[in-house]
């Protein structure tokens, strides 16, 4: 023991190890009234890590190439010993990353914490939320099945209907005219070189942001439900007689992780091909096209509006419009008021943006 306390005494004389424990953990304070809500960007970070690491595991065995993408994923399912624990941990992570990235987003939405002086966390974040739509986009290519690549075919030829540019945008994503081994290459490399170690440094800059802003109090439990930011000069929110850190919210942090673990190990041990529809299993032919391909269920919104319109461009477009409105939010919505009750044009807008996304998902899905 003695020797324990020796070597933290020693690293502690050298790098004030207690100091930054005391500045960091247990003296970082936080708002008295903050709530569970809060713990959904630790899960997140969480599933990002556990993507990485499974991820890297994939990569032993994967093999990159149109010929053996499929067996290699066939090998990894059935020979590798627990390769199919890492496959199925993989695939459900990355859906099960985006559902905790929609209840942060949504989280940040009604508790306000979007507002001055916060735009850039939720600019950062609007951007981590387009890089992991990238990357689950370039991932479900990669096993090379049926579903991979009509997936992917569908996917890029919604960019054709941008006038001019439109087909040769299609061939830059594609590397071919049509989706084949230059498709392949390309997108395992955004996949596992360049989208990640972008998120990664969005994950830094998100985090980085947070720490210079401090965290916001929720807009609930207390009288003050305005937007404690005011004037022109850089202040850091302060939580005077607020919680620590650690161990009280890094246990809170530690529960809802516990909780997205217990989710997610019952999907991928109860019912782990519930994201994969029999196309899954089928490697690709691109002689043959399958009577149903759809998207990931997040993608199913935005399927089933360039279905609507006969016109893909209006489709395309109206798409563009609502991304660029929810990435400019902050400076659109920008009253000091927080509380989701007090801002009923808010709450019309959001819930109705809402139930059409989850509308339209329903239509996509049974159509
Ligand atoms: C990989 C994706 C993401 C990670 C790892 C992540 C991580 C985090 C963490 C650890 C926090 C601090 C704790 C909390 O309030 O939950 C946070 C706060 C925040 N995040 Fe994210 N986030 C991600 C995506 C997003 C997205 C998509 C948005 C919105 C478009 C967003 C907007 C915000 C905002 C506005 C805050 C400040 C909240 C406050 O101070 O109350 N984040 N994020």
């Amino acid at each position: 023991m003695s020797l324990i306390k020796k070597a933290v005494d020693w690293i502690d004389v050298r790098i004030g190890t207690r100091e930054i424990v005391e500045k960091e953990l247990t003296g970082y304070l936080l708002p008295r009234n903050i709530n569970g809500w809060y713990s959904m960007g630790s899960v997140l970070l969480f599933a990002f890590a556990l993507q990485v690491v499974t991820g890297m595991l994939l990569l032993i065995y994967y093999v990159p190439d149109a010929d053996k993408a499929f067996k290699s994923v066939t090998a990894i399912m059935n020979d590798v010993p627990f390769g199919w624990l890492i496959r199925m941990c993989h695939a459900v992570g990355s859906n099960m990353m985006v559902l905790a990235l929609l209840f942060h987003m949504l989280s940040v939405l009604f508790m306000g914490s979007y507002k001055k002086p916060r735009e850039l966390n939720w600019v950062t974040g609007f951007i981590l939320f387009t890089m992991v739509q990238g990357i689950s986009l370039t991932g479900y290519l990669l096993p090379w099945s049926q579903l991979s690549f009509w997936a992917t075919t569908v996917a890029t030829n919604s960019a054709s209907a941008i006038p001019v540019a439109g087909p040769y945008l299609v061939e830059f994503l594609r590397g071919s005219p049509q989706v084949g081994p230059p498709t392949l290459g390309r997108f395992f490399a955004l996949h596992v070189a360049v989208i990640p170690a972008g998120i990664a440094a969005l994950i830094g800059a998100h985090v980085f942001l947070l720490k210079r802003t401090g965290v916001s109090a929720p807009p609930f439990g207390l009288p003050e439900t305005m937007n404690q930011w005011q004037g022109d000069s850089y202040s850091y929110e302060k939580h005077p007689g607020g919680i620590p850190f650690f161990p009280h919210f890094a246990l809170e942090d530690m529960r809802s992780i516990a909780i997205y673990m217990a989710i997610f190990l019952a999907v991928v041990f109860y019912d782990p091909y519930l994201f994969f529809p029999k196309d899954a299993f089928i490697p690709a032919n691109p002689f043959v096209t399958p009577a149903h391909i759809k998207p990931e269920w997040y993608f199913l919104a935005n399927y089933q509006t360039l279905k609507i319109f006969p016109n893909e461009l209006i489709g395309l477009s109206l798409q563009g419009a609502a991304m660029t409105f929810l990435a400019l939010l902050p400076f659109v919505d920008c009253g000091r008021e927080r509380h989701p009750l007090k801002r009923p044009l808010f709450m019309a807008c959001s819930v109705g943006g809402l139930l059409l996304w989850i509308g339209l998902s329903i239509w996509g899905h049974l159509s």
